[in-house]
């Protein structure tokens, strides 16, 4: 197993706070991560680590074998590939689709005095095809729909054929059909055994592609659970990480999340009592939900 990062006690403080707060965590190159989390429970930052964009106050953070503070960021940077919305803001509007995405070689963002060669365009093309993006090559950024914007950014991030690829929240923003295209086109690059380690952060569970392998669910800059897919997503955990009672399964590869209706919660803790009376019942089926909270 190569692993390509490795979290120990990782912490970021900002404010006088930890916003990471003494973090441990392994990805192996063959395994596809979600994180998941609520609103501030430090899921950017920890891209920000992985992407060798922020150092850790303490602790250590090993990125693709390389530890941050005795590595030159510059040159691990182009060996990772991220798509995020800071990222996307840095992009300027009337730069063009192909630009946006032939830069990455250089890990700039606005085409100036660099020379690319034919072999850079081509890749810039064959990514783009990649995420069904081919036909926007010489459209200026600017114009794009919030969904094609994503599939670009995506198509960046795979621009140096990266070592680790890391997407925060890819899907947000999307309407339904945009998500669920980009969806399966996450799951067809997450299939391929060719393809990066993949770290991709999210709040909707509905927007993991299938063939992801792991979860870490973060609350309050801390991890609440990590671990295979299977075992960790279930509506415990997630009840756990956002503080709030529900239920999750999945159909055929792919996750569902809900409250729990305060009706049920009343009727759960009656069948629990009853049950508690009752012989085992069978494991459930792999269509049915992973586990009441
Ligand atoms: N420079 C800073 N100074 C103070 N607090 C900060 C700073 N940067 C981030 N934070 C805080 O750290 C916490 C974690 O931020 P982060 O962006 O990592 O959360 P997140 O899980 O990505 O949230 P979201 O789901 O809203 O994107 C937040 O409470 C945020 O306000
Ligand atoms: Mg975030």
């Amino acid at each position: 197993m190569v692993e390509v990062l490795r979290f120990e006690a990782a912490t970021v403080v900002r404010g006088g706070r930890p916003i990471l707060d003494r973090l441990d965590w392994v990805v192996a190159d063959h395994e596809r991560w979600v994180v998941l989390g609520p609103n501030g429970a430090g899921k950017t930052t920890l891209l920000q680590l992985a992407g060798a964009l922020l150092h850790p106050t303490s602790g250590r953070v090993e990125v693709l074998g390389e530890r941050l503070g005795a590595v030159d960021v510059f040159d691990l940077r182009p060996r990772i590939g991220l798509a995020s919305a800071a990222l996307a803001e840095r992009i300027p509007a009337e730069e063009q689709v192909r630009d946006v995405v032939v830069t990455a070689a250089w890990a700039v963002t606005g085409r100036w005095r660099e020379q690319y060669d034919g072999t850079d365009e081509a890749r810039a093309d064959a990514v783009l095809a990649m995420v069904g993006a081919e036909s926007l090559a010489t459209r200026h950024f600017g114009t794009l729909s919030e969904g094609e914007r994503k599939r670009v950014q995506i198509a960046r991030a795979l621009m140096t054929d990266p070592e680790l690829l890391l997407l925060d929240e890819p899907a947000a923003g999307l309407d339904l059909g945009a998500r669920e295209d980009l969806v399966t086109r996450l799951a067809a690059i997450a299939a391929d055994r060719w393809a990066p380690a993949q770290v991709l952060v999210t709040h909707h569970v509905e927007e993991i592609p299938s063939d992801f392998t792991h979860v870490l669910l973060l609350r309050d800059g801390r991890a609440v659970t990590a671990g295979p897919i299977g075992e960790v997503l279930t509506g415990r955990n997630l009840s756990e990480a956002f503080g709030t009672r529900l239920r999750a399964g999945h159909i055929r590869g792919r996750y569902w999340a809900r409250a729990v209706p305060p009706s049920q919660e009343l009727r759960g803790r009656h069948a629990r009592r009853a049950a508690a009376a009752l012989p085992p019942q069978p494991a459930p089926g792999p269509d049915d939900p992973l586990g009441e909270a």
